[in-house]
């Protein structure tokens, strides 16, 4: 008998309805038109996807508590997209998310496949850095985008997945978050996540974009320790509390979805405002390093391109399309 997600995604709906009771075999049995050894088989399997469900032959079946894992049957119900997550992948370990989502865009998957693991082993940030991804702890998404764009909107895009984990964090967690251009999400000051957004592209037009976003959920300070040349934070660590990862995860996929549709819809200016608001950097005194040179001077905001512009030392405007923020300091008036 073959195990239909919808089959599985009745049973564990019926178990949430009945936490505080067993739920029969022959009922679920009867509701679903299954036999009893049909059921039995689906709850084996969502055992193994990880659910604590206790069974008792006799009373049947109950979901000890709800577990903080993002596995399909957590997130697809909480969605209102139309094309991000439709094709969903959950992996309870991988090397990296966006190494397994760019194999995925390499063999065809579709505009909004999402890749989703509980652990990284191999995890990456940007220029080749590690992305601590332990077990359970935090979100490590990649986004599979295949519609064909001009090679510089990617950091547009890059810029847009920030703002909407930002608007998140201040919405759903009051959380003061800001983004340092052009990828960090930072809380306090420490970075709590980081966006990788890497593409296969012709000439000037990208075949597939993997918008890669690591997000510190319940990670420890002691999960944290590493070479890292920026603070490092947890939300659990900013808010003061364990915080469940599946509805973040949900409600990060739905905002997305609608702001990357109001980027093509509307274009990218439309974001202006809001990104300048949320700047960690805006009116400060920064050092950016690109590849061997180094800029200094007042961060001024973006372009209409998501460059940085800066205002350099001796007076004149600079606009930077890439590069790493090394330092940021308040400038006294
Ligand atoms: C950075 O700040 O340097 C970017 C970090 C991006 C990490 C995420 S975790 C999910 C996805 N898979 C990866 O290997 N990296 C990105």
């Amino acid at each position: 008998m073959k195990k239909t997600g919808t089959t599985l995604q009745h049973i564990l709906q019926r178990l949430r309805e009945e936490t505080d009771r067993c739920l029969s075999g022959s009922r679920l049995a009867h509701e679903l038109g299954l036999s009893r050894t049909a059921v039995w088989k689906h709850v084996q399997a969502l055992k193994k996807q990880g659910y604590p469900i206790a069974s008792d032959g006799r009373n049947g079946y109950r979901l000890l508590h709800p577990p903080d894992l993002l596995l399909p049957g957590e997130i697809l119900p909480a969605l209102t997209t139309s094309w991000l997550g439709r094709s969903y992948h959950h992996r309870v370990s991988v090397g990296s998310t966006n190494e397994y989502a760019l194999s995925l865009a390499a063999q065809g998957a579709a505009h909004g496949t999402v890749v989703v693991a509980e652990e990284q082993t191999a995890g990456r940030g940007r220029l080749a850095r590690p992305w601590l991804s332990p077990a359970g702890c935090g979100i490590y998404l990649s986004m599979v985008l295949t519609e064909p764009l001009p090679s510089r909107d990617a950091a547009k895009v890059t810029l847009i997945a920030a703002l909407t984990l930002v608007q998140s964090l201040h919405r759903d967690y009051g959380l003061p978050a800001a983004i340092k251009w052009p990828n960090d999400v930072l809380v306090q000051g420490k970075k709590v996540a980081g966006i990788l957004t890497e593409m296969q592209a012709d000439p000037d037009v990208v075949r597939f974009l993997v918008v890669g976003v690591g997000i510190n959920v319940n990670q420890r300070e002691e999960d944290m320790r590493g070479p890292f040349r920026y603070p490092a934070s947890s939300l659990a660590l900013e808010t003061g509390h364990a915080v469940r990862r599946s509805p973040l995860l949900a409600a990060y996929l739905n905002g997305f979805e609608r702001d990357y549709e109001r980027f093509r819809a509307s274009g990218f200016a439309t974001f202006l405002p809001d990104l300048e608001a949320v700047s960690a950097v805006l009116g400060k005194h920064v050092t950016v390093h690109c590849g061997n040179e180094q800029a200094t001077g007042r961060a001024l905001g973006l372009t209409a391109e998501g460059a940085l512009r800066l205002e350099a030392s001796e007076g004149k405007e600079r606009e930077l399309w890439v590069g790493e923020i090394h330092s940021v300091t308040a400038l006294t008036t």
